[in-house]
């Protein structure tokens, strides 16, 4: 990985927590945002959902007021995605929010709320385009005319849809102020790398936005890392790999063995966009440890909501965004800035790090005494809840005197007592080293 991604994903790699934001026009028809794929739609039909979008709730300040609750610290939109309706006021086509009931660009309202809130901001942008008449169609792995005996022999200029794909990423960059991400939805088979003209498309990205932080989708896609990971990253490698709802077992790492900038992308139930029959939401307690356990590998959760076809996060995301906040506001020094421990993990929860101090996350009480895992019992500086700042008292006693090696701590009085966990989340105990 070369320095220059070191230096620009510094912010990134810090922040560990962001908002993935998935609407557009597959709200209305609520059965996510493949729909027109997985329904082999045509244009034509699909197209009624532009006529029908009317987002009268849109309220992008309630969005970021609510994203800053939860403690995240960026937010991708939609700008674009696969089925080619755009939220924002691209001069390149009339199949935009624009050109709706709701009459606005919806990329620019969502820009400006979230930096009120000083949330960085990100602009996810299909590269794949399933409404554009030059992108391929019979016999694509996923259009949704890939079926349709006719368009077997159509002729297409691919390098018109090129000019139009990269004339709307122009857009994006140049008209819309300082964007700290872009985020490319995605390569597959030999669709991919220099077929998007890759190289180009990252010169003149980097020309209006050098600082932007790009993912690596314009070659590898949620399954596959691409030259990110070599010690010969190509120019659009991207900034970090985006693994798509997965965790990697071991965090990312390069050839060499070095931390590569990685990003869980993952949903709240089971579609990024907004579905009307999916309940299967992930409980916040599982949501906080699963950020947890990104922070520990190394990397950042993007968390998805899927707004609803007036423009509402739906109220169980909301419920369970504003349960993480709850953790937050009080545990989230243990989730920014830190990292992987140097301290192999605990069999009762994890360790996450920054400099000196190690932030326990105690997922499961102990019998008696809680043993601090590879670290001696002197060591420690101090010990802290925390959520409240009250100290902790060393858990050292007869019965641990065996165990010269490991340091313990107490969640009550009595070293050999069993006391609940404060918080059946994750308690966290902050530890600071004492300096070597
Ligand atoms: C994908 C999907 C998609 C979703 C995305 C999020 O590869 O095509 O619909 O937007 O990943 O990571």
């Amino acid at each position: 990985m070369n320095q220059e991604i070191k230096k620009r994903t510094k912010w990134f790699m810090d922040a560990r927590f962001g908002m993935f934001i998935h609407w557009g026009l597959y709200a209305i028809p609520a059965c996510g945002e493949w729909m027109m794929s997985e329904k082999e739609m045509p244009v034509k039909e699909y197209e009624k959902y532009f006529y029908m979008f009317d987002p009268v709730d849109f309220n992008p300040r309630q969005w970021a007021k609510l994203a800053k609750k939860a403690g995240m610290k960026y937010a991708v939109l939609t700008a674009k995605h696969h089925d080619g309706f755009c939220l924002f006021d691209s001069a390149l086509t009339d199949y935009k929010a624009t050109n709706t009931k709701a009459g606005r660009d919806l990329v620019r309202e969502f820009l400006d709320a979230f930096r009120e809130e000083e949330i960085k901001t990100g602009l996810y942008f299909s590269i794949i385009d399933w409404h554009h008449p030059d992108f391929p169609k019979y016999g694509d792995r996923q259009h949704p005319m890939r079926n349709c005996e006719a368009y077997r022999d159509e002729k297409i200029n691919f390098d018109r849809y090129l000019e139009y794909m990269h004339g709307q990423v122009k857009e994006l960059v140049t008209g819309y102020g300082k964007l700290d991400i872009l985020w490319f939805d995605f390569s597959y088979d030999d669709m991919c790398g220099e077929k998007w003209k890759a190289t180009e498309l990252i010169k003149m990205v980097r020309k209006y936005q050098p600082d932007v932080i790009i993912d690596n989708r314009l070659e590898g896609g949620g399954g596959k890392y691409g030259s990110i990971a070599t010690e010969n990253p190509l120019i659009y490698s991207g900034d970090f790999a985006s693994p798509e709802q997965i965790i990697p077992p071991c965090g990312v790492r390069g050839e060499k063995g070095e931390l590569i900038p990685w990003e869980l992308c993952a949903t709240m139930n089971n579609h990024w966009g907004y579905c009307n029959f999916d309940y299967e939401y992930k409980p916040a307690e599982m949501l906080i440890r699963k950020l947890v356990e990104c922070v520990s590998k190394g990397g950042n959760m993007l968390l998805n909501v899927g707004p609803d076809a007036r423009g509402r996060i739906p109220e169980q995301s909301v419920k369970i965004l504003e349960e993480i906040g709850a953790w937050m506001e009080k545990n989230s020094e243990s989730i920014y800035g830190c990292g992987i421990s140097d301290i192999p993990k605990p069999e009762w929860g994890r360790y996450t790090q920054k400099n000196n101090t190690v932030y326990a996350h105690v997922y499961e009480a102990p019998l008696g005494a809680l043993p601090l895992y590879g670290i001696g019992p002197d060591e420690p500086e101090r010990i802290f809840y925390l959520a409240d700042g009250s100290e902790m008292k060393r858990g050292e006693a007869w019965n641990t005197a065996m165990f010269t090696e490991t340091a313990f701590v107490t969640f009550g009085e009595v070293a050999a007592y069993t006391y609940p966990l404060p918080d059946k989340t994750d308690t966290v105990l902050k530890i600071e080293l004492k300096k070597k």
